[in-house]
This record gives structure tokens, sequence and C-alpha cells, in this order.
């Protein structure tokens, strides 16, 4: 049998297919790209920067912007993506785009409102209940001065849930009126989910599923492969269709991969937790919150003096994670003070906000 280095057990492999267009267009590297490397060759380099940073401690007047990191994931499956929701935009009326309050913007995917045209959408602001409150009303505000249709959600206790039909309504209202010239009346409303991982597309599916009656769907034939959930909510019929594969943002910029580093929306695998941590508390020191000072009895002066990293020791020590020779541990502080930030412990922070 010919070994066909693009097969696996007979299926080409999309990654393989991936990079062999890369060797042909040039390399990632040289094209601004990013490297697709193994994890465990990320997590060598990661515990390189470790061993770098702790022999340059010493040196006080390092520059924080050392911290930065350059975070690693491959959106592999963005191609098939694309063609899959262009393919479903014909099956749907309407787009609900979910994204991450905290980061409206690293939380999307620049290339969604291209690919869906012309179809009404409507975006859910979800996880408002660790966002900062004020800033994502001027989010919403933002939104509407673009023309697009925007709510505020909190999926974990399914606040905002109740206006999700209202707003399909609404961005449908013309469509809806032609049909009813038709005699349709009561025809129901299909929507397309999409959103990048972790923003929450199964939380809200589950949610409105429990507050609407929901049933869910396999349809064969025209939808193959699609799931359905038809729901009825305040006498409207609505039909989701489940996002048809992972839809991933873009690390264009340096910043977008951090931030979704800090929510926790790039897995901690694939970064160097410890790094991360001091990259947030400079984030910290520039937008201070009254709930991260009072949580580690900092008084602003001192965490204004403080560079990062003598923060995180500090921070280390308050909380009793000593390593042997009353060394702070500052490995286990960086993943409790990101897990606080996930958890809005440290205030509910928007880290980016509407020009
Ligand atoms: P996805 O399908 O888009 O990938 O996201 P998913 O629903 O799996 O949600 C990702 C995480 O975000 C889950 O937490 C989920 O509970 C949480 N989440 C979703 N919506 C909200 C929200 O409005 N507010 C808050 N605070 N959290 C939300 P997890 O820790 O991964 O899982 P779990 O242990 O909470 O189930």
């Amino acid at each position: 049998m010919k070994n066909n280095r693009n097969t696996k057990n007979g299926k080409k492999s999309p990654i393989r297919g991936k990079r062999e267009r890369y060797a042909e267009k040039g390399s990632p590297k040289r094209s601004g790209a990013r490297d697709p490397k193994k994890p465990s060759a990320i997590k060598a380099q990661h515990a390189e920067a470790r061993r770098n940073r702790r022999e340059r401690r010493p040196a006080e007047n390092k520059s924080v912007s050392e911290n930065s990191q350059y975070i690693q994931w491959f959106p592999g499956h963005m191609t098939r993506t694309k063609r899959k929701i262009q393919a479903d935009l014909k099956l749907v009326d309407a787009v609900a785009e979910i994204i991450d309050a905290r980061v409206p913007v690293s939380s999307r995917n620049p290339d969604l409102p291209s690919m869906i045209g012309s179809k009404p959408r409507v975006i859910l602001m979800n996880k408002c209940d660790l966002a900062n409150p004020k800033a994502t009303k001027q989010w919403a505000e933002y939104f509407r001065k673009q023309g697009v249709k925007a709510i505020e959600l909190d999926c974990k206790t399914g606040a905002g849930i109740g206006s999700f039909t209202s707003a399909v309504r609404d961005v449908l209202a013309d469509k809806i009126a032609v049909w009813e010239s038709k005699g349709m009346v009561n025809r129901s409303l299909r929507v397309m989910i999409v959103g990048i991982p972790n923003v929450g597309k199964s939380t809200f599916i589950n949610r409105i599923s429990k507050t609407s009656k929901a049933k869910t769907e396999d349809r064969p034939g025209v939808t193959r492969g699609n799931q359905w959930f038809t729901l009825s909510s305040g006498g409207v019929n609505i039909d989701l269709l489940d996002t048809p594969g992972v839809l991933w943002p873009r690390f264009d910029d340096q910043l977008v991969g951090e931030r979704l580093a800090f929510t926790g929306a790039v897995k901690d695998d694939v970064t160097d937790t410890e790094q991360l941590a001091l990259r947030l508390l400079e984030y910290l020191r520039e937008n201070p919150t009254n709930a991260f000072a009072e949580r580690f009895s900092l008084e602003q002066c001192e965490i204004n003096e403080m560079q990062a990293h003598e923060l995180l020791a500090a921070i280390a020590k308050k909380r009793g994670m000593l390593i042997s020779g009353g060394e702070p541990d500052t490995e286990r502080a960086a993943v409790m003070l990101l897990d606080e930030f996930r958890g809005a412990k440290l205030g509910r922070i928007t880290l980016e906000l509407p020009e």
C-alpha cells in the first residue's frame, strides 16, 4: 500500500493539510502568523522562561513588559467552521453571537460580520455577572450606535435570558411582517448560535431550554449533523441551531491571547501561568480595584510601589503560600490569583472598553 503522509486511516488530516499549505505559501513565522509548536515544546519554552525570570529577579530595574508572552493557540478547524457557517446560513433567519462581556473585542471573531453578510444579528453579552456593569452599559450603547442589537446576559443565573426572544423578534421584524402579509402567522424563527470557545454557548442553550419549552432534534437530510433546539417562549417559536463547529478568535494582536488567557478561555496548559499572573498584576496596578487591594490587605500606595513580581511574592506570603526555606510559592499564588480574577473576586473587571 502506498504510504500517503496525508492520510490517517484513510482520512485526510486537516492539520497536516494546513502545515503543507504553510510550506507552500511560506512559513507562518515568516508571514507573522503563529508557529504551530507541539504542547511539549511550548511547555519546555515556558519552563525555560520561568528559570530565566527567577535568575533575573535580583536585577530590580527590569522592564515589566518582559512578562509578556506569546500565547500559542493553533486555530485548528477554522476554515472548516467558516465554510460550515456559510453553508448553514441559508437554514436560519438570524445569527446570535455570544461574546464574553469582560472582553467584548477579544472574544469575537473579527471575520464573523463578513461571514454572515446581511443576515440579521443579535449579540448576547454573556457573563455580565463578572463584568463591570458600567462598562457593559457602555458596550450596549456602542453596539446600539452601530445598529446592532445587543442584550446583557448572565447565563449562570438566567438574568436577561427573557429578553432573547424579543431581541430576535426585533431584528426579524421586517421579515415577520412579510411572512404575516403572506398568511404565515407564528412561523418559527430560526437562529444560529455562534461564539468562540468558553463564552457560554452550552450554558446559554441549557439555560434557555430550562426556561422555555424546549426539545432537541437532529434533523436528518437537509440539516444532517446539525443539532436543533426548538423553543417556545411567550407565544414565539424559535429553532436554535447549535454552533456548527468551533469558531476561534484571532491572535494577530498579542493582547487578544493574553486577555482570553486571563478569562480562562485559553487553557492554562498552553500558557505560563506565573507569567500570565504577572501580566494580570501589571494590569491591576494600572487599573486598580478596591476589591483587589482589600482582598490581599494591601494599601494602594504599596501596590504602586511594587513591581509585579514583588506583588506576586507579597500575595503568596499574605496567603501563607511558602515553599521550603520560607520562600513565597509564587507558582501557587499565580494559580490562585488567576482563579480569583476569573471568579470576579478581585472585582467585576471589564478588560476592554469601547473607544
Ligand atoms: P462554550 O459552550 O461556549 O464553550 O462555554 P460553556 O457553556 O461551556 O461555558 C464555559 C464556562 O463559562 C463554564 O464554566 C460556564 O459555567 C461558565 N459560564 C457560562 N455562562 C456564564 C455566565 O453568564 N456567568 C458566569 N459567571 N459563568 C458562565 P466552567 O467552569 O467551565 O464549567 P462549570 O463548572 O461552571 O460548569
